[in-house]
């Protein structure tokens, strides 16, 4: 398979997730809306439904895009405010392993997709099958960093092995890529992760760094296809059809 075949047939799967997280959103929810392009398949797919009149949501994107996306395709959106929880977010996952600990941040939305995981009742993440792994860690951790605190950032996370790469703007190679927060992206390459645990607690005693891209025991279940089909997977037990649910599992 060439890697266009690859990437389409993985496009094809990000969208049969979206779908079949869509199915159990259910009218007057409040949703997180995640930030990546599975993230933006689920937001396309509700701005759809929501336009047709078909349900009635509020959300709350977890980055500008998603935000303009949203607005544009008329999902009603909501700011954060104090005791706002959401029933559902769903978004997407640069790696999931067998226990739902994620890897965040590919797309440099880690906080506030933290942020908005933390104050929901049920994450659902959706994504391709080249993101379920047996042990995190071949995708670069990404950590959100004040970029006053910067070189000391990269001296500690390089003292813990982290070999840390400063995540440069796309367009423009030679700048530094920012958060929607105004703050640095700094990628890690710790190599496979055994303990996701530790880590999270060492990083967190890093001044400077705002926030790191492991979700631990924030995602409910997740949506994966596997033989053709769409599949949960929840920690602990065995994958299931999400046909089979008819409300979220
Ligand atoms: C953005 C994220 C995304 O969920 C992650 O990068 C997956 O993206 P995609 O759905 O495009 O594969 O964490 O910060």
């Amino acid at each position: 398979m060439t890697p266009t075949q690859d990437k389409a047939l993985l496009d094809q799967e990000k969208q049969l997730t979206a779908q079949a997280a869509l199915r159990w959103v259910r009218d007057g929810m409040l949703l997180g809306l995640g930030t990546g392009s599975t993230a933006a398949h689920f937001i396309r797919q509700l701005g759809e439904v929501v336009q047709a009149g078909k349900l009635r949501v509020q959300a709350t994107a977890t980055s500008v895009a998603s935000e303009n996306l949203a607005r544009e395709l008329g999902i009603p959106l909501i700011e954060p405010r104090r005791g706002l929880r959401y029933n559902l977010t769903v978004d997407g996952a640069d790696e999931l392993d067998p226990q739902l600990n994620l890897i965040k941040g590919g797309g440099g939305a880690l906080l506030r997709e933290k942020i908005i995981a933390t104050a929901s009742d049920y994450m659902l993440v959706i994504a391709d099958s080249s993101k379920a792994v047996a042990q995190l860690g071949q995708f670069p951790l990404p950590l959100e960093v004040v970029a006053f605190a910067l070189p000391w950032v990269l001296d500690a996370v390089a003292a813990i092995g982290g070999n840390p790469v400063v995540r440069t703007n796309k367009k423009e190679p030679e700048k530094y890529a920012y958060s929607d927060q105004g703050n640095l992206l700094v990628d890690c390459h710790f190599g496979r992760l055994p303990d996701p645990v530790v880590l999270a607690r060492q990083l967190k005693t890093i001044p400077g760094i705002v926030e790191h891209g492991l979700f631990l025991g924030l995602a409910r279940a997740a949506l994966i296809v596997r033989d053709g089909q769409v599949q949960v997977l929840r920690a602990g037990s065995a994958p299931k059809p999400a046909a089979d649910f008819a409300e979220l599992p």
